[in-house]
């Protein structure tokens, strides 16, 4: 790119002194004759109908190579763009689950829609930038062959003048950091709107809302204002002193040196063609200053992201062995403790329902069971292996999550069970489907299985979309499935045919349900009883109505519903 930018340069350098010796061997023939032209064409000796043809054959070499420089320059750009998007998702999707989940949805979404795109903007400019910096050299080069005095004297004033602008950079940055805060705030209301919009609605406070994103933005658009003025000012202001400069130094090259007008002639179109390039420059700098501190902070959570990687381990789980927790402790952030010296075996097979009051640690230990997260100390084994070191895509065939909120991604009813899973057939989903007994009402879609739905789950009801949920943890017939209450939201008679599903599986897969019903109680084999973080009871039903106060307590402060049942 610097290549094709500097030869364009030099074409158009040559362009214009080769112009000049035209007009001056056209206006005033026995002139150029006595001062031998202008530059080296004077030097040549060059006739004026060669001078049109080499005149020709120098447009066309700009034109070329400013084309191919603008190509290279669009096409950098749009694969920075594309690595850039990728790299921070790639960043995102191999951090720990811990990392993930610290940071909040409009933190995220931020982060890659916004922070991406202010990142990858001045790349244009700074490939612009690049391209003029070279061609600016390119001119400046002509303008010392023609005269080494007066393009000294303005590139030492233009020099001085790129340094004076320097602190409005700074002032561009510091309006970008302002912009970087009120930007999240934003994205952070805006999605904290759309996801409260049921009750905004309910409670009537929808100008309410309103009111807060209109702050919200005008703390953002304030210096968003600043900067786009300051962006003029700084451009406005250079082109003015660069004009300038340029009139006070040809007048003093006119009045103190004596120089043959046509030279004078040619060195200022040279020089006026490279104050395009220098604003061209100026501005790249300027646009890099502004969104420097998006970048910066795209870099530092990219890094954070890809440091929070959990190491990679290549064992493979051939046989489900015992699920063994060996003394598990666990805390969020090294301070707030949710586990303490969690001890347990399940044989492979088994169905544990997980009690406890709120805040007892149950969704904590589910997502050490899944490898979300990963013991401060003790050991989380199956059979002898250490979980640490399974492979991921061996440990991901073998476990499925169905969690306490149905989450669906707009695409079709087979997509959300497929759910990004190549190996899954067709027959694969609708058996799966059918287990979660969701089969006959996706017939019943208008395009059945090809309905595509919305991430909200446009048309479907919550227990419908939950039962989608149970099909796209059963579509691949996992070893280990763990469920956050998997039927919270269906009705009587769903929540009756699941658990069916759920007695068909058991031999089959070991299961793991936090339960906040009976009914998942009773199709369980043996009941885990969580209390401050600790496993408080662990044994069958009848076990534990005989030996465990807690278990009646945790009953009673797990708010088990006995409605099914009972
Ligand atoms: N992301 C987090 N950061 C810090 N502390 C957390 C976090 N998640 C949970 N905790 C704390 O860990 C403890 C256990 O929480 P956990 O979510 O496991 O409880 P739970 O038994 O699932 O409760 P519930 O029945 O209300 O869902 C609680 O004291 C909770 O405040
Ligand atoms: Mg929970």
């Amino acid at each position: 790119m610097a290549f094709a930018a500097f030869a364009s340069g030099m074409a158009e350098a040559a362009l214009l002194v080769l112009l000049a010796h035209i007009a001056l061997t056209i206006g005033s023939p026995e002139a150029a004759g006595l001062s031998g032209g202008v530059g080296p064409f004077g030097q040549l000796n060059l006739p004026i109908r060669a001078s049109f043809g080499v005149a020709l054959a120098l447009v066309t070499t700009r034109a070329v190579f400013s084309l191919w420089s603008a190509s290279i320059a669009s096409g950098l750009t749009a694969r920075l763009t594309a690595d850039c998007r990728a790299g921070a998702f790639a960043d995102f999707t191999a951090a720990s689950w811990a990392a993930q989940s610290q940071r909040g949805e409009a933190e995220l979404t931020d982060l890659f829609q916004r922070h991406v795109s202010r990142a990858t903007t001045s790349i244009a400019p700074l490939s612009q930038g690049f391209g003029a910096a070279c061609t600016l050299l390119a001119l400046v080069t002509a303008a010392f062959v023609l005269d080494p005095v007066s393009a000294a004297l303005l590139v030492a004033a233009g020099a001085v003048l790129f340094a004076a602008m320097r602190p409005f950079g700074a002032l561009a940055k510091r309006l970008a950091r302002r912009q970087v805060e009120a930007g999240r705030e934003y994205a952070s209301l805006c999605l904290e709107a759309v996801a409260t919009s049921l009750e905004m609605r309910s409670f009537g406070v929808g100008s309410q809302v309103s009111d807060r994103l209109a702050e919200s933005t005008d703390r953002e658009v304030s210096p968003q204002r600043m900067a786009m003025f300051l962006k003029q000012v700084v451009t406005t202001t250079y082109q003015t002193a660069t004009v300038l400069l340029l009139l006070g130094g040809l007048f003093a090259v006119y009045a103190l040196i004596d120089r043959p007008l046509a030279t004078l002639g040619a060195i200022v179109v040279i020089l006026v063609r490279s104050l395009n390039q220098a604003t061209a420059v100026q501005a790249a700098y300027h646009s890099l200053s502004e969104n420097a501190p998006f970048i910066v902070n795209l870099d530092r959570e990219r890094a954070a992201l890809r440091e929070s990687a959990p190491e990679r381990g290549s064992a493979q789980v051939h046989e489900p062995g015992p699920f063994r927790f060996h003394h598990v402790s666990y805390s969020y952030g090294g301070t707030s403790t949710a586990l303490t010296d969690v001890s347990f075996e399940v044989e492979p097979g088994e169905a544990i329902g997980i009690i406890g009051p709120s805040g007892s640690g149950k969704s904590t230990l589910i997502q050490l069971l899944l490898r979300l997260r990963w013991p401060d100390t003790g050991s989380y084994l199956i059979g002898e292996t250490d979980t640490a070191d399974i492979d991921d895509e061996s440990w991901y065939s073998r476990i499925a999550f169905v969690p306490q909120e149905s989450r669906l991604i707009s695409a079709t009813v087979a997509d959300n069970i497929a759910f990004y899973r190549p190996t899954v057939t067709t027959h694969d989903i609708q058996s799966a489907a059918k287990r979660a007994y969701i089969h006959d009402e996706i017939m019943g879609l208008p395009h059945g299985y090809d309905t595509v739905l919305d991430q909200r789950g446009g048309g479907l009801s919550g227990g419908q979309r939950q039962r989608i949920c149970i099909a796209r943890a059963m579509v691949r017939r996992p070893s280990l499935l763990v469920l956050d209450e998997p039927t919270s939201a269906l009705d009587l008679r769903s929540e009756a045919l699941v658990h069916e599903t759920f007695t068909e599986l058991k031999g089959e897969v070991t299961l793991f349900a936090i339960a906040h019903r009976l009914s998942t109680l009773n199709s369980c084999d043996r009941i885990m009883v969580m209390g401050d973080g600790r496993l408080q009871a662990f044994g069958t039903r009848a076990e534990l109505q005989a030996s465990s106060p807690f278990y009646r307590q945790a009953l009673k402060l797990s708010r088990i519903r006995i409605d099914v049942d009972g």
